[in-house]
């Protein structure tokens, strides 16, 4: 059943909402992981102001037991069909007035043209760190669209810096015109909901999200699983965007944290 939504719509809202407690204290690690002078913390363009964190599966215990739980985990191998790993880790913070936004992109773009992943065989796991409203800068999805393949221009300078991947700059995403179109037809579902929410979302979905104009932070944490036979083998981006260790995961037990 949820697979059947998930490949027909291309996202999937999960009916598991995480425990406060749970959240609470990923959200304590994020901000004190994102406090810290490391080269995974990504800022805001010509701020200190933290835009994103990257790849704390890597360097965190808290982190790596959570994408190992059956909420997480559990619903990418189920989406998927088959053994994953975590290919990629991250927490955008949106912070209150400052947090900048993402223009319309598809992520396979990302994966495709800088790591050389074959296909789409790939999931995102997004998690509500906050509590997101319409004023907070929430993901926006324009459904069916993951089955148009790449629909991307690239308009960034193609010098292969990572920070044109992360930054408000994006090196490669779907023009204003195109996204136009598609949200005429298919409409745009705005991923709001309280803290806890979880929701998956298909590498080749076309997405975006504004600026947050409001008072409250938006810390979304998504974690992208990949099948372990669609592992790219060009490596040349950091390890915190692109996990090298390809071992399938093995679920944790759903209190593990
Ligand atoms: C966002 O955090 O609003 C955008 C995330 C993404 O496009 O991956
Ligand atoms: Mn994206």
């Amino acid at each position: 059943m949820k697979k059947s939504i998930y490949e027909q719509e291309g996202w999937l809202l999960s009916p598991e909402v995480l425990g406060e407690e749970l959240i609470a204290a990923v959200t304590g690690r994020i901000e004190e992981l994102s406090a810290e002078d490391r080269p995974e913390v990504v800022y805001e363009k010509g701020t200190r102001t933290v835009r994103a964190i990257h790849g704390c599966h890597l360097f965190d215990d808290l982190c790596r037991r959570l994408v190992r739980l059956p909420a997480l985990l559990g619903l990418a191998e189920e989406l998927l069909g088959e053994p994953v790993y975590v290919y990629q880790f991250k927490v955008n913070m949106k912070q209150p007035k400052e947090g900048v936004a993402w223009p319309w992109h598809q992520d396979y773009s990302f994966w495709h043209h800088e790591d050389g992943m074959a296909a789409d065989r790939a999931v995102n796991i997004a998690i509500h760190l906050d509590e997101v409203h319409e004023k907070n800068g929430p993901l926006r999805i324009i459904p069916r669209t993951h089955r148009l393949g790449l629909l991307d221009e690239r308009v960034g300078a193609g010098g292969g810096d990572w920070h044109d991947h992360v930054s408000a700059d994006l090196e490669y995403t779907v023009p204003d015109g195109i996204a136009d179109a598609l949200a005429d037809e298919h409409g745009v579902v705005h991923a709001t909901g309280p803290a806890g929410s979880l929701y998956a979302f298909h590498p080749t979905l076309v997405h975006s999200s504004t600026d947050n104009l409001s008072e409250d932070r938006r810390a979304l944490l998504l974690v992208t699983y990949n099948a372990v036979a669609n592992a790219p083998e060009r490596l040349s981006r950091p390890e915190f965007l692109v996990s090298r260790d390809t071992t399938p995961l093995t679920l944790a037990a759903a209190d593990a944290l």
